[in-house]
């Protein structure tokens, strides 16, 4: 093993700068020289003789200050042609060309089937899982998941003081695209009284008489976490004629989005709970008997200096990437189980079967069995 080749590639995660360093270090102390490959598979397939500006190449001093910065030095980016085998064969050449010996592929789920067309292609790949989705069924953590946590968490107790202030329901959607465990965990942390996620069918008129119990029960602050995803399981739902006779524009082709449903959940919670007469009621707000409101956490969630678990899982795993490949292993990725860092096969590793924690989502929407 003499050159081992590093990427990043989907979403950047906090801890994917760790994680290179880890790599960067581990091989130096066998001797192994570590070049980067620029802007995920993308980079890969645009490398030649003649460009070499997707190559870096790595020294120790500028990698070790990278190591708790947010992000990824090599840059990140979806690649679609990665998914064609003719650019699977010239991005193999490429590596082979540039005396590559081996490649750590740090991204999720989709990075790690572009890994497995480069191990297909004759070329030793592991794997570290890198986003801050969890979506990933084999390991229990993943890069950035729990900054992202900590993110969200953050976001959702500053809104819930300013909630309390105004007595005002909100909304805040997190990320996850189609996994809710980034809200289930933040709802948690905060006791957020209902979250709404894409592996739970929902519907509004329940989602609205449960916020309308909170209100009943003096707690007109309550917190409707939501995941990106949740629309997903949403029972189909009206929002153009409803919304539109009650003065709120919802065009035919807008989608749902954390706005709408803070909107719909006004409407409807002041309809259940008979505010619409004029009555001055507690909840009373610029004129309007509830106001419900929304925010979205956005990208803050993946520009985060990394939490120090996110890191501390980032060191361990390029220094087992580094370890495996010397040993000579082969379409392998880490993570983590029972709290302790792991390596299986990729390839099944990628057929596992996520579990979601229904136990908890019943908890926190409050929901008997
Ligand atoms: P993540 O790695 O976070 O799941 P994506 O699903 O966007 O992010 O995948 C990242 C990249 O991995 C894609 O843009 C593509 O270059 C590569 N990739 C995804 N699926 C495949 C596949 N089936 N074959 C080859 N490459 C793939
Ligand atoms: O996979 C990480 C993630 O942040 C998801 O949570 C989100 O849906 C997606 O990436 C956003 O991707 P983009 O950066 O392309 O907007």
């Amino acid at each position: 093993m003499k050159k081992i080749a590093i990427i990043t590639s989907g979403g950047d995660a906090p801890g994917m700068n760790a994680a290179i360093t880890a790599v960067v270090k581990a091989a130096a102390r066998r001797g192994i020289e570590c070049i980067g490959i620029k802007r995920g598979f993308n980079g890969l397939l645009t490398i030649s003789d003649d460009n070499q500006k997707d190559l870096q190449r790595f020294d120790l001093e500028t990698v070790l200050d990278n190591a708790d910065r947010p992000g990824t030095q090599l840059r990140t980016a979806r690649c679609d042609d990665f998914r064609k085998p003719e650019f699977q064969k010239k991005g193999a050449d490429t590596l082979r060309k540039l005396g590559v010996d081996a490649v750590v592929v740090i991204g999720g789920d989709g990075s790690f089937q572009g890994a497995l067309r480069l191990v297909e292609q004759g070329i030793p790949c592991v794997g570290i899982p890198g986003t801050i989705d969890n979506d990933l069924a084999f390991t229990e953590m993943t890069l950035g998941y729990e900054t992202a946590v900590q993110v969200c968490t953050e976001a959702i107790r500053d809104i819930r003081a300013t909630s309390r202030s105004h007595n005002r329901p909100h909304v805040v959607e997190c990320m996850g695209r189609h996994c809710g465990d980034i809200a289930l965990k933040a709802a948690c942390a905060t006791g957020a009284e209902i979250v709404l996620v894409p592996e739970v069918k929902w519907d509004i008129e329940t989602v609205a008489q449960r916020l309308c119990y909170q209100i009943r029960k003096e707690n007109p602050r309550a917190t409707i976490v939501i995941a990106e995803g949740c629309w997903d399981s949403m029972m189909p739902f009206d929002a153009y004629s409803y919304l539109n006779p009650r003065g709120k524009k919802f065009r035919e082709d807008d989608k749902m989005n954390a706005s709408f449903l803070a909107s719909i959940l006004q409407r409807k919670c002041i309809d259940i709970l008979g505010l619409n007469e004029g009555s001055p009621t507690r909840y009373h707000d610029e004129g309007d008997e509830l106001a419900v409101r929304s925010t979205v956490v956005g990208y803050t969630q993946r520009g985060r200096m990394p939490v120090a678990k996110d890191s501390a899982f980032a060191f361990e795993a390029g220094h087992l990437a580094v370890s495996l490949l010397c040993k000579g292993y082969t379409g392998q990725v880490i993570g983590t189980r029972h709290g302790r860092v792991f390596h299986m096969d990729m390839a099944d590793a990628l057929k596992e079967k996520r579990t979601f924690r229904h136990d908890l989502y019943d908890l926190v929407n409050d929901i008997r069995d």
